[in-house]
């Protein structure tokens, strides 16, 4: 059993929903162990969630590093008045690199030490490995083993008092230095042109919701700044009638993923 009523926040990133799974799963097993849980989305987090005695990190690799979003919330962190520990889980397709490591020196800025991680390997949702390595997409979304990875993880790492264990850094990471070198732009080259097909939208605002560097807007209509756009496929992922294309891949390359209502009105930001 979690130490009486402890308050955990569970900061969360999720284009297509992997990471959203893990994180109901998580709060299921930390709530059922008497923890003070709230899940927090990185997009709207409120000044409470950095309160808590512990974090939960959760969010994909990208283009082989913590994700832009997710690198730009620790940025905006308070500074921690005193040292607090927390833990990441990260979902990926196959080639997490030193994301751990990573996420790990950027929270260290802020005095929070990441003492642990689980990477679990998830639905890809990574538009050109699904359409060059069909073999990659096989495994179709977080099965029941992955999820329960994340309870066991959560069981011996967070119930009963943190376990630590040394963050790895590679430096003959190749995957590491493509990451570091694309930092910014993610692989938005790569996917080519976006275009909104404006016939196609039903105005449900997803991709406004979940466009993590406010490309998208949505004030008399839905306007898109490809100056903003950090390419991290969000609004084509989550678009339900593909209104979002891009000119590398067809929509039977985009990944809908699960549960995306649930997830997007997770955010707090959707609009009625
Ligand atoms: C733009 C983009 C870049 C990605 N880069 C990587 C990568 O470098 N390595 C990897 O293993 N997976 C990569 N992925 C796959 C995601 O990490 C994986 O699908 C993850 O489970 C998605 O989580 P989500 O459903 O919570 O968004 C990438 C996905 C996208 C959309």
């Amino acid at each position: 059993m979690g130490e009486e009523n402890q308050k955990v926040t569970v900061f969360w990133y999720s284009q297509t929903g992997n990471s959203f799974a893990c994180v109901e799963r998580a709060c299921n097993v930390l709530s059922k162990n008497n923890y003070n849980v709230t899940a927090c989305s990185i997009l709207s987090p409120t000044d409470e969630s950095y309160q808590s005695d512990l974090f939960l990190f959760v969010f994909p690799v990208y283009a082989f590093y913590v994700p832009v979003p997710v690198r730009d919330f620790i940025d905006n962190m308070p500074i921690q008045p005193v040292n607090k520990k927390a833990l990441a889980i990260i979902t990926c397709s196959g080639a997490p690199a030193n994301t751990s490591f990573v996420a790990g020196r950027l929270l260290s800025e802020k005095n929070i030490d990441l003492v642990n991680h689980l990477v679990i390997r998830s639905r890809t949702s990574y538009i050109p490995l699904a359409k060059w390595f069909a073999w990659v997409n096989q495994k179709t979304k977080p099965d029941e083993k992955s999820l329960a990875r994340v309870e066991s993880f959560i069981g011996k790492n967070m119930v009963g008092g943190v376990r630590e264990r040394t963050l790895f850094f590679n430096p003959l990471s190749l995957f590491h230095w493509i990451g570091v070198s694309g930092k910014r732009n993610g692989p938005k080259g790569a996917l080519g042109k976006r275009t909104f097909i404006k016939e196609d939208c039903t105005n449900c605002n997803f991709c406004v919701v979940m466009c993590p560097s406010g490309a998208i807007t949505n004030v008399e209509e839905i306007k898109y700044n490809d100056e903003l756009c950090i390419g991290c496929c969000g609004c084509i992922n989550i678009c339900p009638t593909n209104a979002w294309r891009i000119s590398s891949a067809g929509p039977e390359y985009y990944n809908k993923g699960i549960n995306v209502k649930k997830m997007v009105a997770a955010t707090g930001r959707l609009k009625e």
